[in-house]
């Protein structure tokens, strides 16, 4: 294999530049050829593509977001938008592809993989950490660190002013952040999508809290769980009690991506060049157990990945 195309392609994730930037050293290193594809599949579609070189991933590692840019392509879910991308791959000689985001990337990815027969191997990138066939998606570190920043902020003032505060984080319509983020953070409560909740029982062990002498308390929310702002509408109507509603949104996508994420992104980009270079395309990259493996492209994008509830029932406990 002589030359490849890398493109970063939906939400953008922490890491995601540090994945770039092992694709494109690590394909030259082997003596291969990397063409950047901007704006995810929406460049694929319209040609804006362009030769990297050892320079252009220079100075990039500890930056958040991606050189690349990224999109959501509407575009690519036609077969028009895939035909005018696979004449691409022709003027630009690609003979594979690095598609580095989350489900609705690794779909199109599949989807052109079985339409025009073109290598691809997918780099799980997203916050929501929602992929199958891996631990962890590249960004998913740093968004809890920066959900657990601002709840440890969050929790200074709600202790100053004697508050309760609904913390909302991402996750589309998985509670990964949300309970990793309320287990690191301390939460009372973790509201998530994938288990029913109670109000009534988040209202009574708030007043058990406040009876005992606590007078601050912190509820994360997922946003597939539930609005955060109706959460806090709802206790703040039935204990009475200050509540504030901090909503995180894009903040949680955004900034200098964790050690762990750089050392992520970095195998797993290393290890999605070396699978073209062998011929064993069609795969997403993943980290499980510590070690760097391959899954089959069709069934990660065909399984939903669990949360993990024994998490979520330790963070219950914990925050009796
Ligand atoms: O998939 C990443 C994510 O940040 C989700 O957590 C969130 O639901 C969604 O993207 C937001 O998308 P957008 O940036 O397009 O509003």
């Amino acid at each position: 294999m002589q030359r490849i195309g890398v493109l970063t392609s939906g939400g953008d994730s922490p890491g995601m530049n540090a994945a770039i930037r092992a694709v494109v050293r690590k394909a030259i290193y082997h003596g291969m050829e990397v063409i950047g594809i901007k704006r995810g599949f929406n460049g694929f579609i319209e040609g804006d593509m362009e030769p990297m070189h050892l320079g252009s991933v220079a100075d990039i590692v500890h930056r958040g977001g991606t050189i690349l840019h990224t999109a959501r392509s509407e575009a690519f879910k036609t077969p028009e938008g895939r035909a005018r991308a696979w004449e691409n791959v022709d003027r630009f000689g690609l003979q594979g592809l690095v598609v580095i985001g989350g489900d609705g990337s690794f779909q199109g990815a599949g989807l052109f993989h079985r339409e025009y027969g073109l290598p691809v191997v997918g780099i799980p990138g997203t916050i929501d950490n929602d992929i199958a066939g891996t631990d962890f998606s590249i960004g998913f570190d740093t968004a809890v660190n920066t959900a657990v920043d601002a709840i440890n902020r969050i929790r200074d003032t709600a202790t100053s002013h004697e508050r309760t505060f609904i913390v909302e984080v991402m996750g589309r319509d998985t509670g990964f952040i949300a309970i990793a983020s309320g287990l690191a953070g301390g939460a009372e409560s973790i509201l998530i999508p994938e288990q029913p909740f109670s109000l009534d029982d988040i209202c009574d062990k708030l007043c058990r809290g406040y009876r005992r002498g606590k007078l601050h308390s912190i509820i994360v929310v997922a946003e597939g769980a539930a609005s955060g702002l109706e959460i806090g509408k709802q206790i703040k109507e039935r204990t009475g009690f200050d509540t504030k509603v901090t909503i995180l949104g894009h903040l949680q996508r955004g900034g200098t991506p964790t050690a762990f994420d750089r050392i992520l992104a970095s195998r797993l980009g290393a290890r999605a060049v070396e699978l073209l270079m062998a011929g064993r395309t069609s795969k997403v990259v993943g980290l499980v157990a510590g070690e760097v493996v391959e899954s089959d492209l069709h069934r990660v994008i065909g399984e939903k990945k669990k949360v993990d509830l024994n998490l979520y029932r330790l963070a219950s406990i914990l925050a009796i």
